[in-house]
């Protein structure tokens, strides 16, 4: 990209980091882990600088798209990423395939923009939806009374100083505690899926299980360590996978 080009991104809180030197001495060790998050990072993948805490590293998005679309019931054809991001999740969910229509709802300007310009290195940019707002105001207004819809969450993860040691309370996770996501989600789609940190508490999660369902949690790994957690609702098993 031109220089100038750049630079009128950068502006906008948003990069496209080709140089270590110019990369942050915070985020350094995301750097070193640029081509694990991105497979096609050298193709000029946009990013925020809050984007490299919440984006979902591509090998992890493309097995949740995987294991999303297998589990949901045939006449399910849309998916709304409600946290979008710069687009890890989106993205996989359009590469899969599986979908008739997915949606990306994003908050922040300079985010969603990555986003987009992601989706189109990786070929999926007429694929995907965006579409810019809270998403705890855009899906009651456009997706109410549509039975064919899952719900993917990634949320931000704040709160109680989260630590992959300790169990994470998920009633004191900020912005959005689970009680606020499953309370305002459920009532759209009962194919709910949340992904959160490894260390939560499961049995937070159980309390939320329908009468006679059960909820799946599925654990995702990078070169043997669990990253993360999701859970889905509506399941009929339970199993976890490494
Ligand atoms: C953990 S990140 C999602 C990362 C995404 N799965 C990815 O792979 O890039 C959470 C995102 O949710 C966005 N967000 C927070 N509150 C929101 C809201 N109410 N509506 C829509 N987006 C929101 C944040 O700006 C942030 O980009």
């Amino acid at each position: 990209m031109e220089e100038a080009a750049l630079e009128k991104l950068e502006k906008q809180g948003i990069h496209q980091w080709s140089d270590p030197e110019e990369f942050p001495a915070h985020l350094k060790k995301y750097w070193y882990q640029r081509h694990r998050i991105w497979g096609k990072y050298d193709e000029g993948i946009w990013m925020t600088e809050d984007g490299w805490f919440g984006v979902t590293p591509e090998p992890i998005a493309n097995k949740i798209a995987v294991h999303v679309g297998e589990s949901a019931p045939a006449e399910k054809t849309i998916i709304i990423d409600a946290f979008a991001g710069v687009g890890g999740n989106a993205i996989a969910f359009a590469r899969s395939g599986r979908w008739e229509q997915v949606f990306a709802i994003e908050k922040d300007e300079a985010t969603i923009k990555c986003g987009k310009h992601n989706a189109e290195i990786y070929g999926v940019g007429d694929k995907i939806f965006w579409v810019r707002g809270d998403c705890f105001n855009i899906i009651p207004r456009r997706y109410s009374g549509n039975k064919n819809t899952v719900i993917f969450a990634s949320p931000p993860w704040g709160g109680t100083a989260y630590s992959d040691d300790k169990v994470f309370d998920l009633s004191q996770m900020q912005p959005y505690n689970l009680a606020k996501l499953y309370h305002d989600f459920w009532k759209y789609t009962e194919h709910l899926i949340l992904y959160l940190p490894r260390s939560s508490d499961l049995n937070q999660i159980a309390r939320y299980a329908p009468e006679d369902k059960k909820i799946e949690v599925a654990h995702y790994c990078i070169t043997g360590a669990s990253k993360v957690r999701t859970l889905s609702t509506n399941q009929s098993k339970s199993h976890h996978f490494n």
